[in-house]
Formats: structure tokens, sequence, C-alpha cells
């Protein structure tokens, strides 16, 4: 007898994953038993919505929301401005040259608009900027086309722009390796200065793309109390767990090592009980995917390896992992 894990999780905050068309259709039973939110893994980004200046293609996204709307379940939206997964169009002119300043804004509001209107009442909040600030050892922002061309005020517009576009939307800043302590701070800043501004950003997503030591327990309750000092909602946005250490490259297992599977089984359970204890902040859970058998991790970072983030397995049969995330 297995309990639903978002029916678990009701009293706490909606359990999520990240699916495409193809996920949901193989995925069915599972996706619509054990979770309360979609999230497009790929299908609202730049790149697949909006391919060339006046041509978008939403079939896929639609289809996405039309299936979380049939079977009850919210849409968080991913993602508006990033610089992966962005068509090099956006920052050309039409001759090949660079874009000008002007032209570039007047892109971005277009795009929010459009993307955003389209699912106005539809998908209740958005990862407006995604990734923008750089990395630990490096500068404050992340070196993106968006930045270099814009500057800074880039950040402040894309928030402006997406609270014209969709006034009851709930707008997050989204970003990984969120609980290290100098990318922790990064962000923080970020946030705080754009609230300072009173621009309209609202919550903080933590991708949570984690491993098996790291990060450790409390540094990831210490990043959700340093955000939620700001006043801002948080959400897991984007939680898996490689088995793998950081460093270890090997690209032969096809099975999952038990002991390994039992670390990760802990490292849930410890994971899911800080998220009960900050339930009064954190306004949602997502997994990045579904079940083993479908998992962006089996090409990051390493190519062609296999990896079982997930708290379902291959067969879509709940893991250890499943069992001790349970509340
Ligand atoms: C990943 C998808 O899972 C892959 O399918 C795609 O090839 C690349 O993007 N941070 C994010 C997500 O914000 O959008 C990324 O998703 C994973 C890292």
């Amino acid at each position: 007898n297995i309990p639903s894990l978002a029916a678990a999780y009701a009293a706490y905050f909606p359990i999520g994953a990240a699916v495409s068309p193809e996920v949901i259709r193989s995925h069915r039973d599972v996706l619509t038993r054990h979770f309360s939110s979609v999230t497009a893994e790929n299908h609202m980004k730049f790149a697949l919505v909006h391919p060339e200046p006046d041509r978008y293609d939403f079939a896929a996204a639609d289809d996405i929301v039309a299936f979380a709307q049939a079977n009850h379940m919210k849409v968080r939206g991913h993602t508006l401005v990033w610089h992966n997964q962005t068509p090099s169009w956006v920052f050309e002119g039409s001759d090949g040259s660079p874009v000008k300043p002007a032209d570039l804004r007047a892109r971005m509001r277009e795009h929010i608009h459009t993307v955003m209107s389209r699912y106005r009442g539809r998908v209740y909040c958005w990862d407006v900027v995604n990734e923008a600030v750089a990395d630990s050892g490096e500068a404050w922002l992340r070196d993106s086309k968006w930045h270099a061309i814009l500057g800074p005020d880039y950040l402040r517009d894309a928030y402006i722009f997406a609270h014209e576009a969709d006034p009851d939307a709930l707008l997050f800043y989204n970003d990984y390796n969120e609980c290290e302590e100098e990318k922790r701070e990064k962000i923080y800043r970020l946030v705080r200065d754009l609230r300072a501004q009173d621009v309209p950003v609202h919550g903080i997503g933590m991708q949570g793309h984690w491993g098996l030591v790291r990060p450790a327990a409390d540094d990831i309750r210490r990043t959700i109390e340093r955000f939620a000092s700001l006043g801002v909602q948080i959400q897991i946005t984007e939680l898996d767990i490689t088995l793998y250490d950081w460093q270890d490259r090997r690209t032969d297992l096809r099975t999952p090592p038990p002991e390994w599977l039992e670390r990760q089984a802990e490292r849930y359970g410890e994971i899911f009980a800080i998220f009960r204890e900050y339930k009064d902040v954190i306004t949602g859970v997502t997994l990045w995917g579904v079940a083993d058998d479908w998992t962006w991790r089996d090409d990051f970072p390493v190519r062609g390896r296999k990896d079982w983030p997930l708290l379902f397995d291959t067969a879509h049969q709940p893991k250890a992992a499943f069992w001790r995330a349970l509340p």
C-alpha cells in the first residue's frame, strides 16, 4: 500500500515534478498519483517557445498546462530570462551585428508579456530570471549577454515587465549552488537590492541539485533562513540528489550500488525533514524529473553516464528514498 507523496505533503507544500509532453505520456500514473504541481523541464524556455523573432511555438507548453489543469495540478513557470537555451537571434541585429540595447530591452519585454499573458491565471509563479549571479570566486553578476548588453538594470526591468504582464503571478529569482556561502550572499544581495528599490520579487528558488554529502544540512538551513529574512517565500525548484561524488567521472555503472541508494535515502529523509521544519516559508518543492528512467543527470555533468537521482526507480516504483522522504 503506497501512500501518495503529494497527499502526504498536502498540509506542507505542493510537490512538483519537471515534465515534458513525452514524460507526461510515459509517467502518467506516477505523476497524477504523487505530484500536485508541474514545471516544464524545457518547453517554456526562450529557445523552445520563441525560436525566431516572429515565431512563437506554444504547442508543447500548452499540452503541459492542459494536463496540469485536467488533473488539478499547479504550474510553475520556468524560465523567462536566462543565459542558456536562448536563441542567438535575441542578441543580434537584423544584419547579424550586436543588438542595440534599446532593442534588446524591447525584445525582453515583448517576450515576457507574450509568454506570461498566454498563461495568466494558469501559471501561478514564474522563474523570471534564472542564474544571473556568477559562481563562487567570480564577480557578483554573471557575464551573460543580457548583462553585457543591458547592464545590471536588466534584472529590475525583467521583474517590472513580468509584474505588468501578470500582476497576480508570484515572481521568483532562481539559482544553483545556492547553499555555498559566497553564492548565497550574492543571491541575497541581488534580491535585497531589488526589493529595496520596490522591484516585485516575491520568492527565491533554490534549485537543489544536490549530492549525497553536500550541501551539509546546516548550510541548507542557513540558506533558507538567510533568504527568508528578506521577507520572500522560498521554493525548492529543481531537487535531485546525484549518486556520484562531484569528482567521480566514471561512466560504466549500469545499476546503482545499494550502499549509495541507502545513503541517498537517508539524505532525502534529512532534506525533507528540513523542508518540513520551514513549512511556513517554503511554498513548494519540485523534483527535477519523475523517475530514474528519465533524468537530465544522465548527461550532466558527465555525458552519457547513468544516474539515479529521483524518488522513483526506472520501473516507476518507489525507492527507499521515497519512503524516507514521507513525513
Ligand atoms: C536542464 C534540462 O533538464 C535539460 O533537459 C536541458 O538539456 C538543459 O536544462 N538549471 C535549470 C534548468 O534552471 O532549466 C536546467 O534544466 C537544469 C539546471
